[in-house]
């Protein structure tokens, strides 16, 4: 049997359930594949440190250079993450002509464009699965399961760690640190975890599902992003007395004007199958215009789910080395992708939460809703909580209709600017996901 040497950038989480998962379902991979995956070598940075996977047979070397210059290895697995040295040894091994799978979201998003081109120049294939959602395989529906459809939109929970930490504060009522805290000791977390709790790891994989769905290229400064670090437990439990749950979600919609991209917690309602999606799990809504709206559903992180991506890209490798059939890398033909306008979070249109702390005098309900009026916003339900005397400070809840974001940001301003008003108010963003 044909013997496909595999050299690993990186034998951390990743790189370590990819070497097990290879060993534990090789004869399944052998039958799908006709050849016998090897991994041969693997980097790391500390040769001394224990491993979650057996490196019997591995050469381990702290020089990565090693693995590019290997002429026996044909695919090179980059599972270190961060931008450098990930970049120069991607660029370096796709020049030489060997194929790469890459999980580092962050290097597609902010260097796709480089990478994608210098493999096409090259003739070989840059793959990356398990760039975005873990162990779905929402590169593969969106580049060729949906190929038939224009894409509408679609919404995601992307980042495991958040929704992790999301669902244990409402489910335990945990505090923030210990949850994330829990995420990294699993493996789910970035080496930097405020990548995770600033929204910033699922804009990476927004803007790369972006790219995929309209056919434009990468542009992960037009990615509008705020993450979970505010959200406290009381607006969960506000949230679900409304009938919503709070998740943190990437939305990407193309429109008349350009294309949205953003992520940030938002309300859904409960009764969505995706405001259900809980723990570590991923799930992602693609709405097309044939097929109509479908979800993907599964493992968002850790890691033997995210090598099952891995593994995914490395047996399609495999079956193209006996083809020149290469997949182009966001689904849509090179010369065809197109330079569509990123629109402003200011010309977004949702429905809002609003959390406003105010003192509980005659007339501030009147002054907030006539506020929101005077900005043509129209109030949809409200929570009020009682207080024990006048004057006391309270919390008012408001679910407002669909409104552009400028009209919001406006109304918000003339609420703060009430005398009644206690400091910022909270605003989340509700999607209705129809
Ligand atoms: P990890 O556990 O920290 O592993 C990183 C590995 O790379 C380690 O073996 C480390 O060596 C090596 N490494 C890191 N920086 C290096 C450098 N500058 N030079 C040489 N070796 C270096 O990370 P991970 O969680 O496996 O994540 C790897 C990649 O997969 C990242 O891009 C991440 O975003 C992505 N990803 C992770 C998950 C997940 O659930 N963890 C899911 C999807 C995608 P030492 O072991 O010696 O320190
Ligand atoms: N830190 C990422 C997450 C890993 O929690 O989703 C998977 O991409």
């Amino acid at each position: 049997m044909n013997v496909v040497k595999v050299g690993l950038l990186g034998l951390g989480t990743v790189g370590g359930g990819t070497v097990n998962v290879l060993a534990k379902n090789s004869e399944d991979i052998s039958r799908r594949t006709g050849c016998q995956i090897v991994v041969s070598k693997a980097s790391v940075r500390d040769l001394r440190r224990s491993r979650i996977c057996e490196t019997d047979g591995i050469e381990l070397t702290a020089n990565p250079q090693d693995i590019i210059d290997d002429a026996e290895i044909q695919i090179v697995v980059e599972l270190m993450g961060g931008e450098e040295p990930a970049k120069t040894l991607i660029l370096a091994a796709l020049k030489q002509g060997k194929h790469v799978v890459t999980a580092n979201k962050a290097l597609i998003a902010n260097h796709g464009n480089e990478l994608f081109a210098e493999a096409s120049r090259n003739n070989v294939v840059l793959a990356y699965e398990a760039a975005i959602a873990g162990g779905i395989p929402i590169v593969k529906v969106m580049r060729e399961g949906l190929t038939a459809n224009r894409i509408e939109w679609l919404a995601g929970i992307i980042n495991g760690t958040a929704n992790f930490i999301l669902t244990e504060m409402r489910d335990k009522g945990s505090a923030f640190a210990d949850v994330l805290k829990q995420a990294q000791d699993l493996g789910y977390a970035e080496a930097d975890p405020r990548y995770d709790v600033e929204g910033i790891d699922a804009a990476h994989k927004l803007c790369i599902l972006a790219s995929l769905a309209f056919g434009v290229s990468l542009n992960f400064e037009k990615v509008y992003t705020e993450g979970i670090s505010k959200i406290t437990p009381l607006d969960v439990t506000y949230a679900e007395e409304l009938g919503y749950r709070i998740k943190h979600l990437g939305v990407a919609r193309k429109n008349a004007t350009g294309i949205e991209m953003r992520v940030h917690p938002t309300l859904i309602p409960e009764k969505r199958l995706i405001a259900n999606v809980d723990g570590v799990m991923n799930a992602v809504v693609v709405k097309g215009n044939a097929v109509g709206p479908t979800l993907y559903y599964g493992t968002g992180a850790g890691a033997e789910a995210t090598a099952s991506a891995v593994i995914a890209d490395v047996i399609d490798i495999c079956r193209q080395l006996e083809s020149a059939n290469i997949l182009p890398a966001l689904g849509f033909l090179d010369e065809q992708l197109q330079d569509l306008e990123s629109l402003s979070i200011e010309d977004v249109e949702t429905a809002f939460y609003l959390r406003i702390s105010v003192q509980d005098t005659t007339g501030v309900m009147a002054a907030i809703t006539s506020a929101l009026a005077n900005n043509s916003i129209s109030i949809e339900a409200i929570l009020q909580k009682e207080v024990a005397e006048q004057g006391a400070n309270t919390d008012v809840i408001l679910l407002t209709d669909s409104v552009i974001e400028k009209s919001m940001t406006q109304a918000l301003q003339d609420i703060e600017a009430l005398d009644s008003t206690n400091g910022s108010v909270i605003r989340i963003r509700v999607e209705s996901l129809q």
